[in-house]
């Protein structure tokens, strides 16, 4: 029997769309979301937590968000948190009062019920795993990025945000808290009873120094008064966000997916274990917001005009040398969340095809093609070389990727991009022109947008 053709009528013609990173996070996506917001009724987060830094910079103001999608800079679009985010309830609140000190109305946000929360044991076991995994004392600073590497030095580099002990709670499932249980007083209490229990017997085998400002034991009475008060202050935004956003969908509102971290960055398709816990390629989409990747009919993936990563693990193109110098000064390559120097180096188009592939995208944004102004000639990684084999392949493991060489283009150099002068793609100089058409050509994609300046006005989308 034949099956009945019925679409659904919001799959009929998708108009949806996402904004995904194609590197190791930090490639502008906050103001490509930002540009690109108008055009939707609802920007969500649907991966991460506060690790992710997005940066947008309006009339000169300076907006710095972790947690509140970036759509909450736009009067009227709702800003949703979807149920694969992480939250940590006190850094959220905290964003919620910078971003009300500064008139941004944020009552447009929704917080999924369902998302998990991020509690300060999760942080203080995040730490403490870094330092075992450091092999740190307690009164010694982690090294910063440009240090030369310690090989007994086993850590990932986290944000320190207590995002992987979090996911890790939410996959043991009894020991997790969901944002709508801070709401419940009853199962809060015996939720964090048992927690407690459980972590202040696993947390102190961390770790045998006291360590300032890091618990390991826990009261779950005072946990429960702070959580609930949390909950109380939150209480206007948490929803049950998968009805909410396909409530949206059926009254034809077109929804915008802002991606956090990277797909480099992803569980499962990045170069584990250097990785975050959570999917944020455009694959994680699904899971994380409950609504279908089917929904979307584009994927705009971001990546910087060269390449940076913040944290341990390999990076193929890095240049620890003056050209990586001058692309950090040039770049302002600190970390959004953790001010970390971010480690440099050139544009490496393997693993931009890489991402590009597995995130479906359907466009490509080039972000921060400014700060390459000024050298007399750019390096394009096209290739790597590993065991004498050359290959066009990315290698998603990180001890495989060690051992890549890679293999560049040159290309010549281009002068200091005049924002006054450059509004649309045709008025870059020459060969600026040449490095993105070289850039469009290699991925087969068609390159959208192009930023050269913080600022709103410095994107070319012609
Ligand atoms: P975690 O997400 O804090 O567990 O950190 C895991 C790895 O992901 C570390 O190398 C972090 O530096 C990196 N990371 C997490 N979020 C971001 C981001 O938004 N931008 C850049 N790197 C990130």
């Amino acid at each position: 029997m034949t099956p009945p053709s019925i679409t659904h009528p919001t799959l009929a013609s998708p108009r949806s769309a996402a904004v995904i990173g194609l590197q190791w996070g930090d490639e502008g996506k906050g103001k490509i979301v930002d540009i690109l917001t108008p055009s939707f009724d609802a920007v969500v987060r649907y991966n991460g937590g506060a690790n992710a830094g997005h940066t947008v910079i309006i009339n000169g103001e300076r907006y710095a968000l972790h947690l509140i999608p970036a759509g909450i800079l736009t009067p009227n679009k709702k800003a949703v948190i979807g149920n694969g985010v992480v939250v940590d309830p006190e850094a959220l609140l905290h964003e919620l009062d910078t971003l009300a000190s500064k008139n941004v109305d944020t009552s447009n946000l929704v917080v999924s019920s369902r998302a998990h929360a991020v509690l300060p044991y999760h942080k203080d076991e995040d730490e403490l795993r870094e330092r075992l995994l450091a092999g740190l004392a307690s009164d010694q600073p982690f090294p910063n990025a440009s240090a030369p590497a310690n090989p007994t030095d086993r850590s990932l580099g986290t944000t320190r945000r207590g995002i992987g002990p979090a996911y890790a709670d939410k996959h043991h499932r009894a020991t997790a808290i969901r944002v709508g249980d801070l709401l419940n007083p009853d199962l809060l209490r015996n939720r964090l009873e048992l927690i407690c229990s459980i972590k202040s017997r696993v947390i102190p085998r961390l770790t045998s120094l006291p360590h300032e400002g890091l618990h390991t034991h826990f009261d779950p009475q005072r946990l429960f008064e702070k959580a609930a008060a949390w909950g109380e202050r939150l209480r206007p935004y948490i929803h049950d966000t998968v009805y909410l956003l396909h409530d949206m969908l059926l009254q034809n509102s077109p929804l915008l997916f802002e991606g956090a971290n990277a797909t480099l960055l992803d569980i499962d398709h990045g170069g584990f274990p250097y990785v975050t816990s959570s999917s944020c390629s455009a694959l994680g989409i699904g899971p994380g917001s409950g609504v279908s990747e089917r929904h979307l009919a584009r994927v705009v993936g971001v990546a910087k005009a060269y390449s940076t990563r913040v944290g341990a693990g390999p990076l193929p193109t890095e240049q620890r040398n003056p050209v990586g110098d001058r692309i950090r000064e040039r770049g302002r390559e600190y970390g959004t969340t953790t001010g970390r120097p971010r480690r440099t180096g050139w544009l490496d188009l393997v693993a931009v095809k890489y991402s590009a592939m597995v995130s479906s995208a359907t466009e490509v944004a080039i972000t921060l093609l400014d700060v390459l102004a000024g050298f007399d000639t750019l390096q394009v990684c096209t290739h790597y070389t590993i065991d004498g084999e050359k290959t066009d392949r990315f290698l998603p493991d990180a001890h495989a990727l060690a051992n890549a060489t890679p293999v560049y283009q040159s290309l010549p150099g281009f002068p200091e991009l005049d924002s006054s002068k450059v509004r649309s793609r045709a008025d870059l100089p020459d060969n600026a022109r040449r490095y993105v058409d070289f850039i469009e050509s290699y991925l087969g994609l068609p390159v959208s947008i192009i930023s050269i300046g913080p600022d709103r006005l410095q994107t070319l989308t012609s």
